[in-house]
């Protein structure tokens, strides 16, 4: 039996021509990615509110909750001196941290116990570690405890600047 020698090539020219396609085609598709620097950057979670003095460094004793409000007074919080540095600490130890007492769960006021370092739920029972930058150790929550980023000034004027995760209740972070 004869071999029809045309049929193979016209089906090699195809198969070629498609190559040539689908090559110019990824090209194509590599060129229109945009380069690494031009990707827009993660946003941080933090969410700046105007800046508010909260308390005196004079008036915190160590692993004393200080009732405190902020960004506005429907957002209690506290203040506390851990005694030893932490991460979001401010101060000359590094130690005092900031918080807002509204679970995240669902609202519930948060009680600190000073055995443990934790503010905890009575709500069901979510603790989140005050060492830890508000990290959560138990319960029906779905994110960690908001945390104020806070400076002091050279009169030991503790100020809040800002929360690092959404305060309960609201849609956004944003007065
Ligand atoms: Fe705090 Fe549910 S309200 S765990």
């Amino acid at each position: 039996m004869k071999r029809c020698d045309t049929l193979v090539d016209i089906g090699r020219r195809q198969f070629l021509r498609g190559a040539g396609v689908a090559t110019v085609g990824a090209a194509t598709a590599i060129v229109t990615l945009p380069a690494p620097e031009a990707r827009a950057a993660t946003p941080l979670a933090r969410v700046s509110y105007p800046s508010n003095r909260l308390a005196n460094i004079a008036d915190l004793k160590v692993d004393e909750a200080f009732d405190v409000a902020y960004p506005d007074d429907d957002a209690p919080g506290v203040l506390i001196k851990l005694g030893r540095a932490v991460p979001g600490g401010v101060g000359p130890d590094g130690d005092i941290v900031g918080f807002t007492t509204l679970c995240p769960h669902k609202g519930y006021l948060l009680n600190f116990n000073a055995a443990d370092r934790t503010l905890n739920c009575p709500g069901h029972y979510s603790r989140f570690d005050c060492e830890a930058g508000g990290q959560q150790v138990w319960g029906h929550a779905t994110q960690n405890l908001p945390q104020y980023a806070m400076r002091v000034d050279e009169k030991g004027d503790i100020y809040a600047e800002g929360v690092d995760e959404l305060l309960h209740g609201r849609l956004s972070n944003v007065l």
